[in-house]
């Protein structure tokens, strides 16, 4: 069993992009340069930002955080999508989710330009993924296929088997795997709450990939010996056993699961870590507007 060290990986991404920062500042280029728009206060998405706004500095991007009262008018929050839409200092812009209710977040992801949006969440992107075109492909698909690539993973001819139908991680993860080439060339299956017999689908995947956000659904007897598993969950739970007083879990049963495995990612340090690269790795074409001119 191998693990899918996200962490290492990630790390090795951010020098290599570290490196192509360098070379365009020393060629006189444009520094990429991220916005992060964080409406309100909620504790997570205020880590993820943090997190975001940390990467970028550390590969020597310019990063700018605009923070919004969680009871912002959605006219003025769209607004400011547009000035940011206009600045052309800023090369890509991602608004955080969720919103307060009060928010469309369809008509905010609408709104961002389909150029700036390096999550991938514009219905631009999103289309052109699907019919083969280059575009912004969302985070947590684009890391996974980045790890993938990274450990050489066979998947031409592979049964792939997504658990969860997220228009940010299930749906693009299916369409990625499905698609020609490497990694994909797979055949795919995308499985949800209403999927009958989900065990015995499972115990059909040579690739299985979990994005529920229900901890530790995939247990040892619905894993095909010798599968690769890549575990997108990822919930904090309270523990008696960590000095924090907190663990984090993912949607798969880790300990049980990974003996039967050829790889496995761990959590936390699987696909979390690859998330923020794919995000710096967008940025970086944004800068070089190497997808729209
Ligand atoms: N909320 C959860 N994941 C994401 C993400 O990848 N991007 C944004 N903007 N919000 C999120």
């Amino acid at each position: 069993m191998i693990l899918l060290d996200g962490k290492k990986i990630s790390s090795e991404i951010k020098e290599e992009i570290a490196a192509a920062v360098s070379e365009i500042k020393q060629s006189g280029g444009k520094v990429p340069h991220l916005a992060a728009m964080i409406v309100g206060s909620d504790g997570a998405s205020e880590t993820y930002v943090a997190h975001k706004v940390k990467a970028c500095e550390q590969v020597g991007f310019k990063s700018t955080l605009v923070r919004m009262e969680a009871d912002i008018e959605e006219a003025l929050l769209l607004a400011k999508i547009d000035e940011i839409n206009e600045n052309d200092d800023i090369d890509g812009l991602i608004v955080q989710l969720p919103l307060p209710s009060h928010i469309s977040e369809e008509k905010v992801i609408d709104r961002i330009s389909y150029r700036k949006d390096v999550d991938g969440f514009h219905p631009v992107n999103v289309g052109r993924l699907f019919i083969d075109q280059p575009s912004y492909i969302s985070a947590t698909p684009n890391g996974i296929v980045e790890l993938i690539k990274r450990y050489k993973i066979e998947t031409s001819g592979k049964n792939c088997v997504v658990l969860g139908r997220s228009n940010i991680v299930g749906k693009p993860m299916a369409v990625l795997m499905a698609r020609k080439g490497y990694p994909g060339d797979a055949t795919v299956t995308l499985c949800h709450s209403r999927t009958m017999n989900i065990e015995a689908v499972c115990r059909n995947a040579d690739i299985l990939i979990v994005a529920m956000g229900k901890t530790e659904f995939v247990t040892a007897d619905m894993v095909k010996e010798g599968a690769v598993v890549i575990d997108v969950g990822i919930t904090r739970v309270k523990s008696d056993k960590t000095k924090s007083g907190w663990k984090l879990l993912g949607d798969v049963k880790f300990d049980e699961v990974a003996p039967k495995c050829s790889y496995i990612t761990p959590v936390p340090g699987g696909v979390g870590p690859m998330t923020i690269v794919s995000l710096l790795n967008n940025t970086l074409k944004a800068a070089k507007n190497e997808l729209y001119k």
